[in-house]
């Protein structure tokens, strides 16, 4: 009888172990801490139930935000081992008769990510979508004299919203607030993470609007909130710059007159939802080539692209960041708007990107940098009736990185966010890579290795990345890399070895260990990693 009292005891601290262990690693403990984004030393977190989180994220396709394709989407999202999904709400279904806004949807999305023990980041799919203007209500599409277009240099009509107009900025703002009270008063578990607002807002086909009404605005002075000195120098431009818009930017002025209108629009739309509901809010790009400095024609014009952060951040104040979505070929390219994104003022997330190995080393330079999250594009099968098996296949290789991150996901968080990660990422001529540890250089090299031998990684897919944990030692994290370290500064040139290294997993605060490496594992210069990625608690000592 004893026994088993003494059982159910056990049982029962068990079961509220297990409880609480589940809710730190998905939030949604209903504490009534809203998400935020904090700050220290130019390096931020995304707050969840108080604490540093990663969102390991996965976005549906633009059309699977319906209850009928959403066993799919869930199915990826497991299947990744994702705790966030990213899904857009559409305007056009929640406002579907002026000023009667049904959110059954976006309460079938609340229920279900409660059910699947998964995030959300809802994307407000309404005035701007990849640049056009497709969800905004029909009510709005058939009348279009009063919600128009932007029109072309030579007066040709295109197929993109004009940022002057205030009848539809008021709709949109109406609408969005809407949204926003209704997570406030349905999402008290905090299922929901972040709201993005539009998406990949701009213009394709023209670098502005060139109607009568834009042309007035353009031809007046530019607002004095971008004439202060530090803006115009983060412009590069003269600190006593002053004038029209063309007086000021020269050559530039077309397109950063539109950034500046695009980003007052959205931060007004986002300014009455953050006031009903201040969750993190953010604006996805769609990008330019980071390295050439493209002319405006050639990209997306007036979204948050490299070059107009600044005004985004003057024009748009209740946007908390601006992220780029990456699909670049190249890893000079990716690696650059990496950083370029990265900055004191403006938190990193990737909210899409490619879903193959290449796009999924990237993961490592953003966690390493304190990133709030990463997510690949179209993660479900879109209708097309994929097995579970393909579906499966698709995704592993950010499935692989999920896995073996999800169970250490906020020890990674307060890593980054402390500064105690540095990652590099193979990079396309597959060069060898240093990284500088105090006491230590490590020294990483891509490809898969025999024991003495290393054969180059026909794709650049290696990445690594180490947390310096003390002076001596660190968490390595990788595949396809093999280490090894040098000591520095006094030390340079002594002789030196491994201690010990572990493999193992962090499990819920502890490192849980799989075996100790030796012998093979870490002779020739040190660990090598495979196609698995694997974690290292690894301590050097000098002889
Ligand atoms: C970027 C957009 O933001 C997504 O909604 C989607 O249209 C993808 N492009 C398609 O590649």
């Amino acid at each position: 009888m004893k026994n088993n009292v003494k059982m159910i005891r056990i049982m029962t601290v068990g079961f509220v172990m297990g409880l609480l262990l589940v809710s730190n690693i998905y939030g949604q403990t209903g504490t009534g801490t809203i998400p935020k984004i904090v700050e220290k030393n130019g390096r931020h977190a995304l707050l969840v139930d108080g604490q540093p989180f990663i969102m390991l994220g996965g976005q549906a396709h633009n059309s699977s935000g319906w209850p009928g394709m959403l066993p799919q989407v869930w199915m990826a999202i497991k299947t990744m081992h994702a705790n966030t999904l990213e899904v857009p709400i559409y305007w056009e279904q929640i406002e579907a008769q002026p000023g009667k806004f049904n959110f059954s949807l976006v309460d079938t999305l609340l229920k279900q990510g409660r059910e699947h023990k998964v995030h959300l980041v809802l994307l407000w799919f309404a005035t701007w979508k990849n640049g056009s203007s497709h969800y905004m209500p029909e009510w709005m599409k058939r009348e279009a004299s009063k919600y128009p277009n932007l029109t072309g240099r030579n007066g040709q009509p295109v197929d993109s919203p004009s940022p002057h107009i205030q009848a539809a900025m008021e709709a949109d703002a109406k609408a969005f607030a809407a949204v926003m009270g209704f997570l406030k008063k349905s999402d008290t578990q905090h299922t929901v993470l972040m709201v993005q607002v539009e998406n990949e807002p701009g213009s394709w086909g023209s670098v502005r609007d060139y109607s009568p009404e834009a042309q007035k605005l353009f031809e007046g002075q530019v607002p004095s909130e971008l004439l202060k000195p530090d803006v115009l120098k983060s412009l590069n431009k003269p600190a006593d710059s002053k004038g029209t818009w063309h007086d000021v930017f020269g050559e530039n002025a077309d397109e950063y007159f539109h950034a500046w209108s695009v980003a007052r629009y959205i931060g007004y739309v986002a300014a009455a939802g953050k006031a009903v509901y201040p969750l993190p809010l953010y604006v996805n790009a769609s990008l330019r080539d980071p390295l050439k400095n493209p002319p405006a024609s050639t990209y997306e014009s007036g979204g948050a692209t490299d070059n107009v952060i600044p005004i985004w951040k003057v024009a748009a104040p209740a946007i908390d960041l601006v992220a780029p979505d990456i699909y670049m070929p190249g890893s000079e390219q990716a690696l650059k708007v990496i950083e370029l994104y990265d900055r004191p003022d403006n938190p990193l997330f990737v909210p899409e990107t490619g879903s193959s190995q290449e796009y999924a080393r990237y993961m490592y330079d953003v966690f390493a940098r304190g990133g709030l999250g990463f997510s690949p594009f179209g993660i479900d099968d879109n209708g097309q009736g994929a097995s579970e098996a393909e579906i499966t296949a698709r995704l592993e290789p950010i499935a692989q990185e999920y896995t073996m991150i999800e169970p250490m996901m906020r020890e990674l968080a307060k890593w980054g966010f402390d500064g105690k990660i540095k990652a590099v990422v193979e990079r396309d001529d597959h060069a060898e890579q240093t990284i500088d540890l105090g006491s230590w250089q490590a020294v990483v090299s891509f490809g898969t290795s025999g024991r003495r031998s290393e054969q180059t990684n026909t794709r650049p897919i290696g990445k690594a990345m180490v947390v310096k944990l003390g002076e001596n030692e660190f968490v390595l994290i990788g595949s396809l890399c093999h280490f090894t370290f040098h000591p520095l500064g006094s030390n340079t040139g002594k002789a030196w070895q491994y201690l010990k290294v572990e493999e193992g997993k962090y499990e819920n605060g502890t490192f849980n260990l799989l075996r100790i490496r030796n012998g093979d594992e870490t002779d020739w210069g040190g660990p090598r990693f495979g196609a698995l990625p694997a974690v290292l608690h690894t301590t050097l000592i000098l002889r």
